[in-house]
């Protein structure tokens, strides 16, 4: 039988991942269907019910997005260590009747920056602004990088060191007030992990932070020159992207970690880039 596969969300109508998974099967050859779920915002449980049901009808794997991440995370019987850090999953696979939970964002990220954009962090100072839930995913794939720095700049500082504690001593990672930032130099990369941009507000992050050779990186895809990535774009920065690599490299992570096979990411990349202005 045809292996299934499915995205879940809510709304789900933008989804690019049935579009990106299929050229990845067809590309892989792999006898597999991956549809568009919309889940259920109520009652309490529908969710859990979804997707349990999806997994006994047959199905192989799941991709979880907003606003799901965390209950997919809380149903899971099993779940990887960055998935158990970020509290949440973006991928489950269906395995002798019990659900497993991983978190490919942050790997997905870092992927894209080192291998697709040609920035490798290690020994580098790295900004990430924001301490929600897409910050919390990207934190592990990035200390593992091993960048000389890593700073988290958020409103609610207490909730970045938070993160920072749940985290572990794994490196050279210090959370700070936007405030701070004036007088901390210039970074190489600096990654908007906030959700500013979903509704086209800026971050208070000052342009001092920016490096005229480094890298602006917005977590958000799709939404060409957002606040942040014009800030950089006007304070010199050359390398300005979006998270549409992110987007293809995540799901490169999920289609191996099912398939046992890791698709190419470039021309899907390529077919999905939305210029940025
Ligand atoms: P996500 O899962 O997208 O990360 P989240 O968990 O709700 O969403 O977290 C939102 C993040 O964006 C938080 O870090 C939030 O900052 P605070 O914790 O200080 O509230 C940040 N954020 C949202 N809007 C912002 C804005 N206009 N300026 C700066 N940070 C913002």
């Amino acid at each position: 039988m045809t292996d299934q596969y499915a995205v879940i969300g809510n709304p789900i109508g933008h989804t690019k991942s049935p579009l990106i998974h299929g050229l990845f099967a067809e590309a892989m050859k792999q006898d597999m269907t991956y549809t568009a779920l919309v889940g259920p915002l109520e009652p309490v449980g529908a969710f859990a019910e979804v997707v349990r049901a999806f997994g006994v009808s047959g199905g192989k794997g799941m991709n979880v997005t907003a606003p799901f991440k965390l209950e997919a995370f809380a149903i899971a019987d099993e779940r990887s260590e960055r998935a158990s850090l970020a509290r949440a999953a973006n991928a489950l696979k269906f395995e002798d009747g019990r659900i497993v939970a991983e978190n490919f964002d942050g790997i997905g990220l870092v992927r894209d920056i080192e291998v697709n954009l040609g920035v490798p962090l290690e020994g580098q100072r790295v900004l990430m602004l924001g301490a929600g839930g897409a910050a919390r995913g990207a934190l592990l794939p990035f200390l593992a990088a091993r960048p000389a720095e890593f700073v988290i700049a958020n409103r609610d500082i207490a909730k970045a060191n938070a993160l920072i504690a749940d985290a572990g001593a794994r490196g050279s990672v210090r959370a700070c007030a936007y405030g701070d930032l004036e007088t901390m130099g210039h970074f190489e990369l600096v990654v908007n992990a906030t959700s500013a941009s979903l509704t086209g507000d800026l971050p208070p992050v000052p342009p001092t932070v920016f490096s005229p050779e480094g890298t602006a990186y917005e977590l958000a895809y799709g939404k060409r020159l957002t606040p942040f990535l014009r800030l950089a774009r006007n304070a010199g920065v050359r390398g300005i992207a979006d998270g549409v690599g992110m987007l293809v490299e995540q799901a490169a992570e999920a289609f191996a970690w099912w398939r046992g096979v890791r698709p190419r990411t470039r021309a899907v990349i390529d077919r999905l880039t939305v210029p940025l202005d």
